[in-house]
């Protein structure tokens, strides 16, 4: 059987567009190469003193492990060097950071990045990933500024994640479905394993950290009561599955059916996801897979982004599972209204 691989798959694709540079095609290389490298400091992680937090805090409050360092580090120094991004902006980096000048001084695309998703999971050898999202700059020239990074994500031009799992995958979209590559570390080459994912238009599996029911609004924690109840007609009983890493759990339920929901609660009013580099990428690509991504009242790329490190509540997965808890959430905001 002939196998593709990523930059063939990528270049085939853009041979559709006659307008097309290869721009998008080096920059969705660039990351996908930086994406090899992070696996393998991933994959010895336990076997180098590259374990443990490193002591500082990032903008966010939350302690840096070494991996987010030098995964923020690796994917920074590889799109400055591929000269196709005229800037990036990091959950690890409270500002952006401007590329240009030398090889980037006409860049068109700002990337915006969450480089190691789940760190919480890396000391215990446990999934964890890289979300990317990619944008057309909106100014003309010079370096990029703060309007580049702050657009809809329905503006979006590509977005995408590496999973590394059980096995290491990249997963992406350029607006025209959904692809996955799995990493065959023999040969070093991500191969097409994936192709046109679809997410089930319904499925058995909730994902949500329960341990914070009683912060949660009223409408989450009827949902939440329904997907527990018996009905065998819904298969109801669901199952609850929970990673803590917002990559591994929306990859299962991509590909399974179901639903992931991190909702505003006591502690995190705005939500804790953050609005630019992990829900807008994953709602391009849950929407481009025939699923829905919704803060629970409306559409996440509908959202107008006000701050590079926005939070937002996040309710995403098979159509008919998000759409069943924005019933709810309206259902008992009318009540409490009334
Ligand atoms: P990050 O490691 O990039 O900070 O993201 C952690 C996120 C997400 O991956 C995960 O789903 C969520 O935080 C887990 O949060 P809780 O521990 O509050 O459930
Ligand atoms: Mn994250
Ligand atoms: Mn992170």
């Amino acid at each position: 059987m002939k196998v593709t691989t990523l930059g063939e798959f990528i270049i085939e694709r853009q041979a559709d567009f006659p307008y097309a540079t290869g721009e998008l095609t080096r920059l969705l290389s660039d990351i996908a190469i930086a994406g090899k490298i992070v696996n393998r400091e991933v994959n010895k992680a336990g076997l180098v003193d590259i374990l443990g937090a490193q002591g500082e805090e990032n903008i966010q409050g939350e302690q840096q492990q070494k991996l987010d360092v030098y995964a923020n580090n690796q994917f920074i120094s590889a799109l400055k060097a591929g000269g196709e991004v005229i800037g990036l902006a990091s959950e690890e980096n409270e500002d952006y950071v401007n590329m240009d000048g030398g090889v980037s001084s006409n860049a068109k695309y700002v990337v915006m990045i969450d480089p190691l998703d789940g760190s919480s999971n890396i000391d215990v050898n446990v999934s964890i990933g890289t979300i990317f999202s990619i944008y057309r700059r909106i100014t003309f020239s010079g370096p990029a500024t703060l309007e580049d990074f702050l657009q809809k994500g329905s503006e979006q031009v590509a977005a995408g994640y590496i999973i590394y799992g059980s096995s290491t995958m990249m997963v992406y979209t350029t607006g025209f479905g959904v692809n996955g590559f799995t990493l065959d570390p023999s040969i070093g080459e991500f191969c097409l394993s994936h192709p046109s994912i679809k997410i089930p238009q319904t499925g058995i599996i909730y994902s949500i950290n329960e341990g914070n029911y009683v912060h949660f609004p009223d409408g989450v924690k009827k949902y939440i009561k329904y997907c527990q109840e018996e009905d065998i007609n819904s298969d109801r009983p669901y199952t609850s599955r929970y990673i803590g890493s917002l990559v591994a759990d929306f990859h299962r339920n991509m590909l399974k059916g179901g639903i992931y929901i991190y909702p505003e609660t006591a502690k995190s009013p705005k939500g804790k996801l953050r609005l630019l580099y992990e829900c807008n990428p994953l709602a391009f690509i849950a929407e481009q897979a025939g699923g829905v991504a919704s803060n629970g009242y409306k559409r996440i790329m509908d959202i107008e982004a006000k701050e590079l490190h926005q939070r937002t509540p996040l309710y995403i997965g098979s159509s008919d599972m998000v759409e069943k808890v924005e019933g709810f959430i309206a259902m008992y905001a009318e009540k409490v209204s009334t």
